[in-house]
């Protein structure tokens, strides 16, 4: 048994090719060669602390103003992706590097676009995407490899930002041979069922046809590795938010059409990376504004929402004693006249209340989400307090009372402005009826 899987090892994992990265034998499916083992056969790199793929978890990305948006070339020349080939491991598009570039995007250099490659899952049944988000996984992932402009191959691999990689979820849909470049694109995979077998594709694609319907400004950054082995850590990450919608039969056709090496050998399937653990790095993305609201003082927003808390419990209190107003407020430890208590704060609640309206989209980016919903309840609170508040300003303060409430029982009686309840001969009062002596 032992010895049929060796010779299954080697026969199926070491003859492989791996791009141009490294030369570690290494394979997605066998138990002997699988991701489990890269960090034993490629133990300098694999086994690091900023590896890749990981799982993007939205809640901790933290905003970047320097993701600014990037500046690609040759992405609309059909010249310049020469041919698709198949690795064995994966399919992988040859670009012309000379020709095709990205820059900006917050990167620190220039970047030559070498190649593009997919990873995929099995048929419909399993997803394949490297990355997850939310711990979501996507039909299929396409990487689009770009090395430093300024570095040769070598020292490209070995350098903290060598490569910049962009990478692009493929999300399945139900339709069918859609969009049609992905059509064309993928019926090009019959033609490259063995290893090594490739088909020029000059002059058919672009690079920005593939991408169609990705707004290329919102992205993910970190910084990680290569997710095949030698796995080295020289990659700066950027995974774009918006998918790439492509029909499932298309998709398919991945995990159904190439094989390992020859068309007796397997299909090439689930030849994704599992997630790595995160290790402390930080994952960025842009902030939505474009500049800092900064007309509203975070102290304003404070008190504003701590004051819509007390609003709040006026607001409560009056619709239990309908048209009663009762003025005082025992629970806050204040006494509110709330006329007066919302005279005060009308500018503040007023002005936040329209910025917010105004800004929606920017303050949904720079706040948490329980913040966002106090301010949704301020607005619905302002609203409830213009409505009743006329008839409560007007109402007479002798209707301000009540016997069970707690906020207006007889307790609070003495605390109505002009009343005299607090006075000295208030009825009523306990006749006793035995005389003395
Ligand atoms: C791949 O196929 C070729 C051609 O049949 C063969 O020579 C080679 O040994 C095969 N490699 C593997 C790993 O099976
Ligand atoms: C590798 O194979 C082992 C043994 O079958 C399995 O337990 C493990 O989950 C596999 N790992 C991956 C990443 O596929
Ligand atoms: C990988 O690193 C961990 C912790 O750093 C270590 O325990 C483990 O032995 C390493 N594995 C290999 C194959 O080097
Ligand atoms: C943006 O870039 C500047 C200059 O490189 C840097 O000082 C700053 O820390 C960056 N901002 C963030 C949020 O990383
Ligand atoms: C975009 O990159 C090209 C080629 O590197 C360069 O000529 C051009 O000035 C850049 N454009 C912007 C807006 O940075
Ligand atoms: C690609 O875009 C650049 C800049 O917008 C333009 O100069 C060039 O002609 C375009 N190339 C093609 C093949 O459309
Ligand atoms: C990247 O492309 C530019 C031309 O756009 C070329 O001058 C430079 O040598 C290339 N870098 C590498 C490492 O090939
Ligand atoms: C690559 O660049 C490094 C540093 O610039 C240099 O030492 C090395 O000789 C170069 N390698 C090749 C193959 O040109
Ligand atoms: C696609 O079809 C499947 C089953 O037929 C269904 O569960 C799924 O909701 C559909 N997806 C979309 C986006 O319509
Ligand atoms: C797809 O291929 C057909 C036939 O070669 C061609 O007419 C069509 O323009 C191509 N469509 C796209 C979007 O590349
Ligand atoms: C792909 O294969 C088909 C059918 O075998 C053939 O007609 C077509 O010319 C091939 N395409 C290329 C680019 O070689
Ligand atoms: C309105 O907000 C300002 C802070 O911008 C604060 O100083 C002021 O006290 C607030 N007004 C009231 C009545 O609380």
């Amino acid at each position: 048994m032992v010895n049929v899987q060796l010779v299954f090892f080697l026969i199926t994992c070491l003859p492989f090719t791996v791009y141009s990265e490294g030369s570690v034998d290494y394979c997605y499916t066998l138990p002997a060669c699988n991701a489990s083992m890269w960090s034993t056969l490629s133990p300098k790199y694999c086994n690091g602390t900023r590896q890749s793929p990981i799982n993007i978890v939205t809640a901790d990305v933290k905003a970047d103003i320097n993701l600014t948006a990037f500046n690609f070339t040759g992405f609309n020349d059909s010249s310049h992706l020469i041919n698709i080939e198949n690795t064995g491991k994966s399919v992988k598009i040859l670009s012309d590097a000379l020709n095709i570039g990205v820059s900006g995007g917050g990167l620190q250099s220039q970047y030559n676009t070498t190649q593009l490659h997919f990873h995929w899952g099995n048929g419909s049944s399993i997803n394949g995407s490297e990355h997850t988000v939310d711990g979501q996984q996507y039909a299929m992932e396409m990487h689009i490899v770009n090395s430093r402009a300024d570095l040769n191959a070598t020292a490209a691999l070995s350098d903290s930002t060598g490569y910049a990689v962009l990478g692009f979820f493929i999300e399945a849909t139900n339709d069918t041979g859609k969009p049609e470049v992905w059509k064309n694109l993928t019926s090009l995979l019959a033609n490259i069922t063995k290893e090594a077998a490739s088909v020029d594709i000059k002059n058919q694609f672009t690079i920005d046809s593939l991408l169609q319907g990705v707004d290329r400004t919102k992205y993910y950054r970190y910084r990680g590795s290569l997710t095949t082995p030698t796995c080295n850590e020289n990659v700066v990450w950027t995974v774009f938010k918006d998918t790439i919608k492509v029909s499932k039969n298309l998709i398919d056709l991945f995990s159904s059409t190439v094989h390992t090496n020859t068309t007796t050998d397997p299909f090439i399937i689930t030849n994704y990376r599992p997630v790595q653990a995160l290790n402390g790095r930080v994952v960025t993305s842009q902030p939505t504004t474009t500049a800092a609201p900064s007309t509203i003082p975070s102290s304003a927003l404070h008190h504003t929402l701590s004051v819509s808390t007390a609003l709040l419990c006026l607001a409560l209190f009056r619709c239990f004693v309908s048209v009663s107003v009762c003025t005082a407020v025992k629970d806050l430890g204040v006494i509110i006249n709330p006329s007066l208590f919302f005279e005060a704060h009308v500018n503040n609640i007023t002005r936040i209340t329209l910025f917010y309206l105004r800004n929606i989209a920017k303050i949904r980016n720079m706040m948490s989400l329980q913040d966002i919903e106090k301010l949704v309840f301020l607005l619905l609170l302002y609203l409830f307090v213009v409505w009743f508040l006329p008839v409560a300003t007007s109402a007479d303060s002798s209707k301000a009372w009540c016997y069970k409430f707690p906020l207006c029982d007889e307790s609070t009686w003495s605390l109505i402005p002009k009343a005299y309840c607090n006075g000295s001969r208030q009825s009523p009062i306990n006749i006793v009826t035995k005389c003395p002596g």
